[in-house]
């Protein structure tokens, strides 16, 4: 049985490079392996690049992006628990980024949120507290997964890209469906950075129509 308790190698790591959470290597993989954010460059776009993150705490993904873009994007995150302030370094202090503590399905925090877009990029790592039922949490993933698919069927632009954990075992075909009809491209993939033992798994729904 896998020990959540002991840091194991990617966590030691992700705070030995300033983040909180082991998460940021999923993150960095699936940017690899898609071409989520717009790589560097000395030019600066005249708008900047907008990403929503839901389910941001303590906050590795978004300062992943924050690190990534600098002045080039603006980032909206939201999620029930606060943000760890350990390793931001003054990032979540910028005028590029807005944080809202609440719950994503309330409609002040969907207001919030939706109020910041239109985005470029919708980033999802929602997952319910588990219960240790895996069917029970199998249900609530979905269910946040439908709720980031909404989501992005609302605040993101044409052309835009989402990715979105979900926990394997429920209707993951239906919610696919739902991601080829909304994106010109709709795919999972499972990072390596995920726990072996981890039964999470990402959809991608690029270039939205
Ligand atoms: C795996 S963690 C996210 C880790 C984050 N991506 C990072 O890199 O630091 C999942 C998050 O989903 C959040 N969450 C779950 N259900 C939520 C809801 N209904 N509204 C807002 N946040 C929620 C949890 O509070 C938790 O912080």
């Amino acid at each position: 049985m896998a020990n959540y308790g002991k840091p194991d190698f990617w966590a030691l790591k992700s705070q030995k490079e300033g983040y909180p959470a082991r998460s940021v290597y999923k993150l960095r993989e699936l940017n690899e392996k898609f071409g989520l954010l717009p790589a560097g460059g000395s030019c600066r776009p005249s708008s900047p690049f907008r990403v929503l993150d839901l389910g941001a705490a303590p906050g590795s993904w978004s300062l992943y992006v924050l690190r990534i873009l600098g002045d080039r994007g603006f980032l909206a995150a939201g999620d029930i628990s606060p943000l760890s302030r350990r390793y931001d370094q003054g990032l979540f202090d910028r005028d590029n980024f807005f944080f809202i503590q609440g719950d994503i399905t309330s409609e002040d925090t969907r207001d919030a949120l939706l109020s910041r877009g239109p985005y470029r990029l919708l980033l999802s790592d929602l997952a319910p507290a588990t219960t240790g039922s895996r069917q029970v949490d199998t249900l609530r993933s979905l269910s946040l997964a439908e709720t980031a698919l909404d989501y992005a069927g609302d605040a993101l632009a044409q052309g835009g890209s989402m990715a979105v954990k979900v926990f394997q075992g429920g209707d993951t075909a239906s919610l696919l469906k739902r991601i080829r009809e909304l994106f010109r491209t709709g795919k999972s993939f499972k990072p390596q950075a995920c726990r072996r033992e981890s039964f999470e798994t990402y959809y991608i729904g690029l270039d939205k129509k």
